[in-house]
């Protein structure tokens, strides 16, 4: 038997990128490829790319530029870009650094084996199409290997919203929801593979409304579906809208134990004219409104949000009514941008803020958002949470897991293996994490 051949997967951007990496590892496992953790090794070098910030973009290339040396040496070597930046700018990808073989959008991964012995065959590939058919129903023959305690699950895909600033609806197509049977069996596998905990994915995750036996399931839906399976412990999901913020997911917030205390609801903005501008149909006051009726439903819920700094033609006060907005929902973790131009949305053609002006905001919204999360973190002290054991932790006997509420704790002298769910006791509140202790 000839040796398996080595693949390398870099992984950027978003989780749904690390969901379809896996899915393209498996894919490929199929072809005699098997991972390794170091590029040099390889036989096919994959890099799964992110097209959302400009940065994030140009750091494909330089990327690739660091392969050079490895093709040298190593003529047999195949280079694929997959992902966003291969949707966004396939051909450019081709013309502009000749040592990539294989290009393949986000919507093609199914179409990986032959593309790649194609690749083999010395062709270059190209497919970034949007095929009608369900890729993942197309990559499921998977090997049943054993998995850590938690794992994501694409359900949703695409998106319509077309805000102003955004590359995700052209560069993942429009928005698309997997039947329900064809979820609950994947969910299924997981768990008897050792999943205990399901992040649902979906660039517009709460808009889901695929097909079930007798019509449309809402989120809400699935989630009691999903609820049913014995030995799945904890159930989340990202990233939602607020505007798809339906009735029965806020009370499923609730009432529906195995959902986590944890909500990603971006708002991007606090003044209602970026807001308008941004095409967010929204106003800020609306997501207040939204936010108090989840809290109502759950009051200990944590809230995590995206923001923009910088958005073309966002003034001082439109940056004040963001830190406002700040302020009155308290956050406990958020993730902060400042604006970045893409090339063919709306808002690249608008005027742009002055760069200087846009670093000065961003750097005032990240102290906030720190100072909440921080407050939010230690509130945690002296009290009882639920602990998902993920791994061993640096010192003898101690162990590192998420809370319900996706903080990182660690617990010292801890009797449980990886997988385990456990009652835990805060007592202090770090840098990054907590530390607890186990209850009885
Ligand atoms: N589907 C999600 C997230 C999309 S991308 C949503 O609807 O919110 C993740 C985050 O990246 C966005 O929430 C936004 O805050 C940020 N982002 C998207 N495009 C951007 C751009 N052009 N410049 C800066 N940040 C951007
Ligand atoms: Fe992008 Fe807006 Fe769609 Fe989110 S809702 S993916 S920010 S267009
Ligand atoms: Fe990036 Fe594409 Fe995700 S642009 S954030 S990898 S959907």
């Amino acid at each position: 038997m000839s040796a398996p051949k080595k693949l390398f997967i870099k992984t950027y951007g978003c989780q749904m990128n690390v969901y379809d990496s896996e899915r393209m590892a498996e894919a490929l496992g199929g072809e005699g490829y098997v991972e390794t953790k170091s590029a040099e090794d390889a036989d096919m070098i994959l890099l799964n790319t992110c097209h959302i910030r400009e940065k994030a973009a140009e750091k494909v290339y330089s990327e690739l530029g660091r392969f050079k040396g490895l093709k040298a040496e190593k003529p047999d070597l195949k280079i694929g870009v997959a992902g966003c930046v291969a949707q966004a700018e396939g051909e450019e990808i081709m013309r502009r650094q000749p040592l990539v073989d294989l290009v393949v959008g986000p919507q093609s991964y199914h179409r990986l084996p032959e593309m790649e012995a194609k690749a083999r065959a010395g062709e270059k590939v190209l497919d970034t199409d949007f095929p009608e058919e369900d890729k993942f129903e197309k990559l499921k023959n998977r090997p049943k290997a054993k998995r850590g305690p938690t794992a994501f699950l694409t359900v949703q895909e695409g998106c319509d919203k077309f805000c102003a600033f955004c590359v995700v609806p052209y560069t993942r197509g429009a928005e698309v929801s997997r039947p329900a049977d064809r979820i609950l069996r994947e969910a299924q596998d997981l768990v008897e593979r050792g999943v205990r905990e399901i992040t649902l994915l979906g660039q517009n995750v709460n808009a889901y409304h695929g097909a079930g036996p007798n019509g449309d399931l809402t989120l809400a839906q699935l989630i009691w579906e999903l609820d049913k399976i014995d030995g799945l412990e904890r159930i989340r999901f990202t990233t939602s809208h607020p505007n798809d913020m339906q009735d029965d997911l806020i009370e499923a917030h609730g009432t529906c134990a195995k959902l986590m205390p944890y909500l990603h609801l971006p708002v991007q903005a606090g003044s209602d004219k970026i807001l308008k501008r941004m095409n967010r149909s929204h106003t800020a006051e609306s997501y207040i409104r939204l936010i108090e009726r989840i809290r109502a439903a759950r009051p200990d819920i944590l809230i995590s949000g995206d923001f923009i700094v910088g958005f073309p033609e966002e003034t001082e006060e439109d940056f004040q009514a963001t830190m406002d907005l700040v302020e009155e929902v308290k956050y406990g973790t958020a993730y902060s941008f400042k604006y970045s131009t893409r090339p063919g949305t709306p808002a690249a053609e608008r005027p742009q803020v002055d760069p200087a002006a846009a670093d000065d905001r961003l750097q005032r919204l990240q102290a906030l958002l720190t100072r909440q999360q921080r407050e939010v973190q230690d509130s945690m002290v002296g009290r009882e949470v639920g602990v998902l054991f993920e791994k061993a932790g640096r010192f003898p006997g101690q162990m590192v897991g998420k809370s319900d509420y996706l903080h990182a704790v660690h617990v010292a002298d801890c009797d449980r293996q990886i997988g385990d769910l456990a009652r835990v006791r805060i007592v202090s509140s770090g840098a990054n994490s907590l530390a607890g202790e186990l209850i009885d």
